[in-house]
This record gives C-alpha cells, structure tokens and sequence, in this order.
C-alpha cells in the first residue's frame, strides 16, 4: 500500500541510489540511474529525459544517425518536391524526445528498436511519398516529399463534430503532416493531446516540422479506441491478440499496425497497391538502416492482405465501394 510517506521514503531512497555515468559511447550524453520499486530507471540526457525503464536502453539519436535520415529521404529537398526545405533529421529527434520516455523507439532492444524506428518512418515515408515508377532513384526514395495535400476536394469538416471539435470559419482540415491528419475532429483530438490549437489553426501542421513528426507518433503511440492496442504496442509485441483478433487474423507485427491506422482501405482486401507501398517502404528503410529486410519477419506478420480491420467501416466488407 502506498501511504504518502511510503511515497516520500521511496523518493529519498531513490534519490540516494542515483548514480552518475558517462555515455558509454564517449558522447557527452549523461546517464541518471535509480531504482523504484527494485526497478532500475534512468533518464537519459534532453533526449529521455523522464525517469523510465525505456530511458535506460540507448536512445534513438544513439541507434539512428543525421546520414541515415537523409539516405532515406534522399529525395525530399530536390526542386521538384513539394516541401523543399521543411523536414529534417533534428525535427524528427526532438519530436520524439517526448515519446521516447513513453517506449518509443526506446523499447526491446537494439533490433527493436532500430526495427520500429523504419516501421514508423515507412508508414511517414509512403504517406509523404511522391515517387512514382520512373522517378529518379526509384519510387521509394522520395518519402518526405509532400508536407501536405496538394488539390483538396473538400474542407473535410465533419458537423456532427461541433460541440466537442468545432470547425474554426474559414479553415480547411485537408492531409497535413507526417502521416497526415485530416478531418475537424482528428486535428482537435491531437491538437488536445498536444497542447496546440490545432482546431483553430490547421496550418500550423504544415509550418512546423516538428510539430507535424509530433502528431504522426502521437497516433502511433495511442490507440485509436481505447479498448484496443496503439500501433507502438502491436509492433513491439505488448499486444496480445484476443481470440477475436485471432480469427479475424491479426497478428502482432508491422501488418497490424497498417490496419489499425487504415483499416479496410489498405487491409483485407489482398495485396493491392496502398498497401504493398507502404510494406515495400518498411523493407527498403530496413536495408538501408543496415538491418536488413530478412529481419521483418514472415509475409503473415508484415502484411495485413488477408486480416479483417480493427475498425470496419461498415458491418458487410467495403470490396465494391472503391
Ligand atoms: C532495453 O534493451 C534490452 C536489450 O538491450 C531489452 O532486453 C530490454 O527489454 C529493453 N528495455 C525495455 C524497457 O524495453
Ligand atoms: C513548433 O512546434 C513545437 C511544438 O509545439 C514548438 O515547441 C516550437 O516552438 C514550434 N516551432 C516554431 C518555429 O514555431
Ligand atoms: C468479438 O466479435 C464479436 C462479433 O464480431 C463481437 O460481438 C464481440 O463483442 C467481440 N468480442 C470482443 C471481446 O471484442
């Protein structure tokens, strides 16, 4: 039972068993060790810096380099893409520097790590992509391409929305980001998560980088509907499929996190293009982040072709709609 003074003893016993290292890897990062609990937690310079049993694994900037970042996305600052100039490798880190306590990218391991580091940025890369069969360098070079939606059709205002996420007059809730948001209410919920009135001001996902990586692990990293798991947790293996899940052939691995974040428009309905994309993206970056694509795992974990959705649409298969 935790009494307020069984509180405090445990803060000064913890404080007491602080240690102070020196990164091991001769960076001047500093690492901070405690226990809780018989639990060994650390923070981890700005970059974990929250007391975490994921702060004392080595960070991202430790496993996934400035060099690393721009061969993925070797394209992205050519003339002819559309966000010339917007991303770049320290919007990526400092964006993650508040997922990072949370498991992200921190979690399981060197391998998992670097393994989750190219599923989150595969599902960024083919969604910010404009590649396309004969562009330079092959359609996967050019992730990062697009910052947001170029033509939008529609101010994607949702009005049964209007007493929790109100559309501001004037403002278009079109794709923006790193897996881009649209729709009235999906701005106002990240916008809450983060602190950032995004309802009022939309465009701010297309004015700061590292904002927009912000969003894109915010839905990474939470479930969708509270009673189900978040891409992070489906990917690094702390879900546990139910027997629902099982027959519904879902199964933990990069394929699950595609229909948790679209659903029917890229699962079950085979290998169709939206989503061999985004798979061939994952293996692409894991070659070049010198995992290698033999690491993904098996066709049945990494794709979703045969997995009903998490959340369907509608009750009966949408295969005719599109
Ligand atoms: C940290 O990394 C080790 C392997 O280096 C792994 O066994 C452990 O699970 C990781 N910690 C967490 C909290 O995931
Ligand atoms: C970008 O957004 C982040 C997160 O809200 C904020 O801390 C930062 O100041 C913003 N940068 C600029 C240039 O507005
Ligand atoms: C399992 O699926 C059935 C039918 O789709 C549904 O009625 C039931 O609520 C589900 N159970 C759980 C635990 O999700």
């Amino acid at each position: 039972m935790w009494t307020g003074r069984s509180v405090t003893i445990a803060l000064i016993v913890g404080l007491l068993a602080v240690n102070l290292l020196v990164g091991a890897n001769g960076d001047d990062t500093t690492t901070l060790v405690k226990k809780v609990k018989g639990k060994k937690v650390c923070i981890k310079g700005w970059e974990c810096n929250r007391w975490s049993v994921y702060c004392c694994n080595q960070t991202i900037s430790d496993l996934f380099q400035v060099y690393q970042f721009e061969n993925l996305f070797s394209k992205r600052n050519t003339p002819v893409a559309h966000a010339v100039g917007f991303w770049d490798y320290q919007s990526f880190i400092i964006a993650s520097a508040i997922y990072q306590p949370l498991g992200f990218g921190t979690t399981g391991g060197k391998l998992m790590q670097m393994k989750e580091v190219a599923a989150f940025l595969a599902h960024v890369g083919s969604k910010t992509s404009c590649g396309y069969g004969v562009a330079t360098g092959g359609p996967l070079a050019w992730g990062l391409c697009y910052n947001k939606e170029m033509s939008p059709s529609q101010a994607y205002c949702d009005d049964s929305y209007k007493f929790e996420f109100p559309c501001a007059p004037g403002a278009m809730y079109y794709g923006r980001g790193a897996i881009p948001v649209y729709w009235n209410y999906n701005y106002g919920a990240v916008g809450k998560a983060l602190n950032v009135d995004l309802l009022n001001h939309p465009e701010y996902l297309e004015q700061n980088a590292t904002l927009a990586f912000m969003a894109a692990m915010w839905r990474w990293v939470t479930p969708i509907k509270k009673s189900q798991p978040s891409a992070h947790e489906i990917f690094v293996g702390e879900w546990k499929p139910t027997k629902n899940d099982t027959l519904a052939k879902r199964v933990p691995g990069f394929g699950a996190t595609m229909n948790i974040l679209y659903g029917e428009m890229t699962c079950g309905q085979g290998d169709i293009d939206p989503m061999n994309t985004i798979v061939s993206h994952y293996l692409y970056y894991l070659d070049l982040m010198g995992v290698g694509r033999e690491e993904a795992g098996p066709h049945e974990v990494l794709s979703c072709a045969e997995q009903r959705a998490f959340n369907p649409a509608t009750a009966t298969p949408a295969t005719s709609s599109s």
